[in-house]
């Protein structure tokens, strides 16, 4: 039998960050596990990439969809690659087998009967000529009066209510106020698959109970049915048999689990379709990972659009925490949202995977990436205990002439008791109780330091060196043995130590059997070195960096930052004939009809400051520019903005509209050229 083992599909509209990590790192460490002790298991995920906000994101930066998925496709996986998430096959959404599968179930569901329609009134931009969703349109909140609101909550005062109640609203892509539009809407009916869904839910194996139990309040408020389609214009598959309507992104993000499997399927021939794995009666085990947030889509939605197509329905849905960051949400503008790819600029990937696994239970908590508790920990459990282990044990042992014979007498006892733990340490990965397997793998690093402690090696080296290789060969075993027990966690480093005593890795699967003495003492040791170092504080301290500037927080549903698009080459000669300058802003004000302008009086060291009119009205207030070290492109031929004629132009980094900071030039002379 296999096991299909997904991640859920991360968003396309941004970057994954160390949230989406926690995700990621654990089914991984699952994975690597069950691979470990012999299981067949698929592990794959996908980009999520439909929608309406990853059109506009598009828009913004002046790509199609597909491009900008692309890009930033690109970008998740090398993240992915680079924390050693060991992936079977990552695609996305955007697919022609994520297509046909998703008319395959919406066709099954129509014929069964289980799709309505209904005609419901929606926002309706009339400029950007579409249907607004709640978070396309803000206005004042019909509770506190707050200003510039979503359309489905207040974030002041944490109010709930419909778009329509907003005081005049406005549309998020226009600026303009929407108009009220009917259309008729397909409704996928969830509350005629109630009684499956109950007794799917009273399975214990197929979810967290206390989750199971929490979605009750769905059964006691009544199902509602399900609206599975948006009009165009939309970025995702048009529906059969209809005019200008797109099957809703929630109804195809999870069809990705499917088609992916298809893909993987075809490009290794190692199964002959999806279907081994997800046909009603297929001989497989599926299990989804999500976030809590995403429960009701995968616990409700999912298994009842399953069962009307025919189709398996996934065995186990594993739901996990979320992470805060020094014990807060992650927040933009506290500087805490980190994102993966700064992470691996400075950090090495196997300290987040091991702190990530010391504190992951089986259970829904959230969990803290408090950045002393990161370095104290990894430095003091990974780097100290069991790197020390290892590289005490090999670097004395490489002084002397390999390992010594079998000694029961010394070393049975310690490395029998180690040996009994395994069972343990595989049993919590299979559970997700990765905190639990790594407190048995400390137990065994702690119990030979303190077996090397006693017997003192370094000393008797001189006086007893027969007896000093025998005690470091015992201790060997253990080293020996956290090839397999780190493997799922941290594999680079179990890998390290592998080589160092230049043998294979051992496996869970080899464990189960396996006896004192685990290494055969004829064959010779590699070259010892640290598999890690410590984390220096200082660089931890890098990780938070809160703006200098009040940054807007962007909402999760809301646009974020797209990945820059590919720009094509350019000979250095064309790049020396920009003239950067760095100048102080002197005096700034807004730009009569132009939200977007600011005109800016900028000091270039030229005597006379020069008018510059600059895209960051959205962005900055004019008051806060003012006294700003700014970098100007000097050279550029004056040209004619809103009346004003603007001299050159600032640099900014961002993708535009909010989302803009001014490149800082630092503490220099205006006129001061940059390089
Ligand atoms: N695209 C949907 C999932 C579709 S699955 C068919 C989505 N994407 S997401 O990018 O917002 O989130 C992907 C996963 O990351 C979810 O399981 C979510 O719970 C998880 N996390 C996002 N932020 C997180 C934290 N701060 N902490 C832990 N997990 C988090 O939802
Ligand atoms: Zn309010």
């Amino acid at each position: 039998m296999k096991t299909l083992v997904t991640c859920a599909l991360p968003y396309a509209n941004g970057p994954i960050h160390l949230g989406h990590m926690v995700e990621h790192i654990q089914t991984d460490i699952f994975v690597r596990y069950l691979r470990s002790k012999g299981d067949q298991v698929v592990f794959l995920c996908a980009d999520d990439t439909h929608g309406t906000a990853i059109e506009i994101s598009a828009q913004k930066q002046g790509v199609t969809p597909e491009q900008f998925i692309e890009g930033v496709s690109v970008d998740h996986q090398a993240v992915f690659r680079d924390f050693q998430v060991s992936f079977d096959h990552y695609s996305s959404t955007n697919s022609e087998e994520n297509r046909q599968y998703a008319e395959l179930i919406y066709g099954r569901a129509k014929d069964a009967g289980f799709i309505g329609t209904k005609d419901i009134e929606q926002a309706f931009d009339e400029t950007a000529n579409r249907f607004l969703a709640d978070r396309f349109i803000k206005g004042e909140c019909p509770n506190c009066g707050a200003r510039d609101q979503y359309g489905d909550a207040c974030e002041k005062c944490n109010a709930t209510y419909g778009p329509k109640e907003l005081k005049n609203p406005y549309s998020v892509l226009s600026g303009k106020t929407p108009v009220w539009k009917g259309s008729r809407h397909l409704f996928f009916q969830l509350p005629k698959h109630e009684a499956f869904l109950k007794a799917q839910l009273a399975k214990p194996e197929f979810m967290h109970p206390g989750l199971a139990a929490q979605l009750q309040q769905f059964f006691e408020k009544g199902l509602a049915d399900w609206d599975i389609s948006r009009d165009g214009p939309y970025f995702g598959f048009a529906i059969p048999g209809e005019t200008n309507k797109f099957f809703y992104v929630w109804l195809d993000a999870p069809i990705g689990y499917i088609s992916t499997a298809e893909q993987w399927a075809k490009k290794t021939g190692l199964a002959k379709s999806a279907l081994d794995f997800w046909a009603k009666d297929a001989d497989s085990k599926i299990v989804h990972v999500i976030g809590k947030d995403i429960v009701y889509f995968h616990c409700l939605f999912w298994p009842a659009v399953l069962e009307v197509a025919q189709l398996k329905v996934p065995d186990h849905v594993h739901i996990h925490g979320h992470l805060t960051v020094n014990g807060e949400k992650m927040s933009k503008s506290r500087g805490t949202f980190i994102n993966a790819r700064p992470y691996l600029d400075v950090l090495d990937p196997n300290y987040l995977r091991f702190y990530y696994a010391s504190l992951l239970g089986s259970g829904p908590e959230d969990l803290d990436f408090s950045l002393t508790e990161f370095r104290q920990r990894v430095n003091a459990e990974l780097v100290n205990n069991l790197g020390n282990l290892a590289n005490r044990t090999l670097s004395l042992l490489a002084k002397g002439s390999g390992l010594a014979a079998p000694n029961e007498a010394i070393g049975g006892q310690l490395v029998r008791d180690a040996l009994a733990k395994v069972k343990d340490i595989g049993e919590a990965f299979e559970r997700f109780d990765h905190r639990a397997a790594i407190k048995a793998i400390l137990e065994i690093g702690y119990s030979a330091n303190q077996f090397l402690a006693k017997a003192e090696p370094w000393k008797t080296m001189k006086t007893d060196p027969e007896g000093a290789r025998s005690v470091l060969s015992e201790a060997a075993e253990v080293v020996y043995l956290l090839t397999a027990l780190l493997d799922p966690v941290v594999p680079q480093l179990a890998e390290k130590l592998a080589a160092q005593l230049n043998r294979p890795r051992l496996t869970f699967q080899q464990l189960a059997t396996a006896q004192y003495p685990l290494l055969d003492r004829t064959a010779p040791i590699g070259e010892p070195a640290p598999i890690i170092n410590r984390i220096e504080e200082a660089v931890v301290a890098t990780l938070i960096v809160a703006p200098k500037e009040a940054v807007v927080e962007v909402p999760a549903a809301a646009p974020a930052k797209p990945p820059a698009p590919p720009a094509p080459e350019i000979e250095f000669g064309d790049f020396v004939k920009v003239a950067l300058i760095a100048g102080k802003v002197l005096a700034a004000e807004k730009v009569a009809k132009a939200d977007k302008l600011l005109k800016l009086s900028v000091d270039l060291g030229e005597g006379a400051p020069r008018t510059i009119v600059s895209g960051i009205a959205e962005a900055y207030a004019p008051e806060q520019v003012v006294g700003k070290n700014v970098v100007v492109v000097a050279n550029l031929k004056p040209r004619p903005l809103k009346g004003i004629e603007s001299r050159g132009m600032i640099l900014t980094a961002g993708s535009g509209g909010k989302d803009l900071v001014l490149l800082d030039a630092g503490d220099v002379a205006p006129g001061t050229p940059v390089k």
